[in-house]
């Protein structure tokens, strides 16, 4: 496994793939690497010549430096686990080799990021946006994946990608559970051992409204009912909870003939912060 800290050693040593016009797959992340990660980088080695997977904690999505101070980190965990599944190439850089010390690009998606995650987090898929456009112009892959826990995160790097004219397939793969239902996250590693077990509630929320919704119940009486689970028999503080379209995020108010329907929330459980999402059908 061949592992880049500078943009430059990373880019020679893939201009001779590109030269050879074989196919590039990359897999951006944060590190503290889980069994989702490793599905997209398998995915990826599946369909592509090589595979490269960056590991760097991007400062500009953070909106709250104790959420970027807390992400939690083990490089050499990373490195051993990649190894293990052979993946290709590692990008492991630096901030300084990612950014000049004074930021003048400001890429802005409209309502879609203004919307659930974005409301909470503001200003944090300018920064998703802007680090994935970095690293698709260092690598210049023919295709990346990303999981769909991040729904709104892959509708951005969608718009992204269309809109600048990457010549990128992007690629969604699905949300990896445990075997209680929660999400593979990162943030997991954060929950107390008292917390892990309350952690399901999100995804046992997401079943009994998705349940309801096939039974015809209205999309309000839903969204009701999952906000007074959270608030009287939940630990998880709800952030919010909505019904959307799968492609643009936007509301629905009533599911009707709508096929690509997402269900959609976020929530504290004491300190961390945990989302999920599944579809309708
Ligand atoms: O999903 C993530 O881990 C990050 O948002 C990404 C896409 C690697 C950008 O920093």
């Amino acid at each position: 496994m061949e592992v880049f800290r500078e943009i430059q050693g990373l880019r020679h040593f893939l201009s001779a793939y590109k030269q050879q016009r074989k196919s590039i797959g990359f897999v951006p992340t944060m590190g503290a690497l889980h069994q989702g990660h490793l599905e997209l980088v398998r995915k990826s080695m599946s369909q592509n010549d090589i595979t490269v997977c960056s590991i760097f904690v991007n400062p500009t999505q953070f909106n709250n430096p104790s959420d970027l101070e807390k992400y939690p980190r083990d490089v050499d965990a990373d490195l051993a686990k990649l190894e293990k599944i052979s993946c290709g190439v590692v990008f492991l850089p630096d901030v300084d080799e990612m950014y000049d010390k004074e930021i003048f690009v400001n890429i802005h998606f409209g309502y879609l990021e203004n919307v659930m995650e974005g409301k909470f987090r503001p200003g944090h898929f300018k920064g998703v946006g802007l680090i994935v456009a970095k690293l698709f112009n260092v690598v210049l892959p023919s295709r990346a994946y990303f999981g769909t826990k991040d729904l709104q995160q892959l509708a951005i790097i969608t718009q992204l990608c269309r809109e600048l004219l990457f010549d990128i397939e992007i690629i969604p793969v699905q949300t990896v559970r445990e075997p209680d239902g929660l999400a593979m996250s990162s943030r997991n590693e954060l929950l107390s051992s008292s917390e892990r077990p309350q952690a399901t509630d999100l995804y046992k929320a997401l079943l009994f409204a998705r349940e309801k919704l096939i039974d015809k119940e209205s999309v309000e009486s839903v969204k009701k009912n999952v906000r007074d689970f959270f608030e009287s028999d939940s630990a998880v503080e709800l952030e919010y909870f909505e019904i959307v379209n799968t492609d643009d995020l936007q509301n629905i108010s009533d599911i009707g003939e709508a096929k690509r329907v997402s269900l959609c929330l976020a929530g504290y459980l004491g300190k961390v912060r945990l989302i999920d999402n599944i579809s309708l059908y």
